[in-house]
């Protein structure tokens, strides 16, 4: 909390340029403004863009955001003050006095004794207009304005913090973080995944993990692919079964999510009381209870016994498709759930040989969420030299993948990791539909605006 102890430290270490009739001001954001408590007139400069205007007779009441809370900072200012500049999407400086509110509806509002209009804004032209609520497919034509409406904001904010907390996820048990990478004097393409290169990290360091762009030629304009999205990618040495991934998977998606609850819940509320509702309560049943396990093969019988008709006849060996994901997480009463051990041939290379017959499989884990389907995708490595040496050849890789293979034969261990589509995480704890709406800039085919 900001209080007056706070606010007097701010005022001494953020001076801005005296003014002559007052003491200097010192620069606060709307957030620290807002949580200042026993506000008594401490002089204080506070910039950002106006989100609505009030003209009374005597009185002019602006409503002034910067980004850093969903609430905007109530200023009041004489009418004096009143111009046309100081309109909708206007920035402005606003020096004043910091004071506690007399209205229930705000703790506390700045007395304005000067304002600034650093930049106006023409509201014939700006496509956001005041007061409306825009529907997310028209602020999507806007990429470069739309991060100014409350919606957006808010999930930008979730967006950064969720960011934070899975570093400290990953933090506090000296997981080394891998910078994502750069090539050059070769032919170089983008990387479709970190886990790779992870794998080689593991190699000396026992967890590891990276977040950063990620990049798929999908030729899907789907409400859940891009082109260009966010993985967090683990990848943990001396692992020895699907149990001990699933839990730091699990632990992963919990322990975020409950950080974000509790760091912006005004954000969270916003999206679950105007974009989702009954989110919130689905939320909490899903950070509650535990994930469910089931093995692909048991998928594969629970939908051939299923009463629904598939566009995709559910049969095993075959891939699970958007459709089935549907109907196991609704048969797992919408609980996220863990479907292991798949198809040796449904699989890349790299996974490790369940050696079971008559059907092959891997174990390999996704899992699988609430209205977003699959969230993660992992597996336990094939760190047995003569197997992954097999697949190789299979795969005619095997030329391409020798350091790969030197990683087996130099003191090979059991390991194992995963990726989390980091922008189907926000879909999933805050209700979005479409993948375009929670990042800023969203890059699919047929489509780079930004
Ligand atoms: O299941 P995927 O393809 O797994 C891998 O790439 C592994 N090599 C990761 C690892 O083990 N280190 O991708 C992981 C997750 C998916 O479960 C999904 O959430 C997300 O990344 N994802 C996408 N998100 C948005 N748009 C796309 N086109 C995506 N493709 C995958
Ligand atoms: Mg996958």
């Amino acid at each position: 909390m900001f209080g007056a102890r706070c606010l007097l430290r701010a005022l001494r270490f953020c001076f801005s340029a005296p003014c002559p009739r007052h003491k200097p001001s010192a620069k606060l954001s709307v957030r620290d403004a807002l949580r200042a408590q026993n506000a008594s007139g401490e002089r204080v400069k506070v910039q950002g863009w106006i989100r609505s205007v009030r003209s009374q007779k005597e009185v002019l009441f602006l409503h002034v955001n910067d980004g850093t809370s969903l609430e905007s900072l109530q200023v009041v200012a004489d009418s004096s003050f009143d111009s046309r500049e100081l309109a909708f999407g206007s920035s402005v400086k606003v020096q004043g006095q910091l004071v506690k509110s007399p209205s229930k509806r705000q703790n506390v509002e700045l007395k304005a004794e000067k304002i600034e209009v650093v930049g106006d804004c023409d509201a014939k032209d700006f496509p956001l207009k005041y007061k409306e609520r825009h529907p997310m497919e028209y602020l999507r034509q806007y990429p470069h304005l739309r991060c100014r409406t409350n919606v957006l904001g808010s999930i930008l904010r979730v967006r950064s913090e969720a960011t934070a907390a899975i570093h400290s996820f990953f933090k506090p048990s000296s997981k080394i973080k891998v910078p994502e990478e750069n090539f050059f004097n070769i032919p170089a393409f983008l990387t479709v995944s970190g886990q790779l290169h992870l794998e080689v990290m593991s190699g000396a360091f026992t967890q590891v993990f990276t977040f950063g762009p990620t990049f798929r030629a999908e030729n899907s304009q789907s409400r859940r692919h891009l082109a260009e999205f966010y993985m967090v990618e683990a990848e943990i040495s001396f692992l020895e079964n699907l149990q001990d991934l699933m839990q730091v998977m699990e632990g992963l998606f919990k322990t975020t999510t409950t950080t974000v609850l509790s760091n912006c819940p005004e954000d969270v509320e916003l999206c679950h009381k105007f974009i989702a509702p009954g989110q919130k309560d689905r939320l909490e049943h899903m950070l509650k209870n535990n994930f469910l396990i089931i093995s692909y093969t048991e998928a594969v019988e629970i939908l051939k016994q299923a009463s629904q008709n598939f566009t995709f006849c559910p049969e095993w060996g075959a891939d699970l498709h958007t459709e089935h994901e549907k109907y196991l997480v609704k048969h797992c009463g919408n609980m996220p759930v863990f479907v292991i051990n798949y198809p040796l041939k449904l699989k890349p290379f790299y996974m490790r040989d369940n050696e079971d017959s008559p059907q092959h499989t891997v174990a390999a884990v996704d899992l699988l969420v609430p209205g977003v389907g699959e969230l993660f995708g992992g597996s336990l490595r094939e760190e047995r030299y003569h197997f992954l040496e097999q697949q190789l050849a299979r795969s005619g890789l095997t030329e391409a993948y020798q350091w790969y293979l030197d990683l087996r034969r130099f003191g090979s261990v059991p390991h194992g990791g995963f990726g989390m589509g980091f922008e189907r995480y926000l879909q999933c704890i805050l209700g979005i539909d479409n993948i375009k709406d929670v990042i800023p800039f969203p890059r699919f085919t047929h489509s780079c605006l930004l």
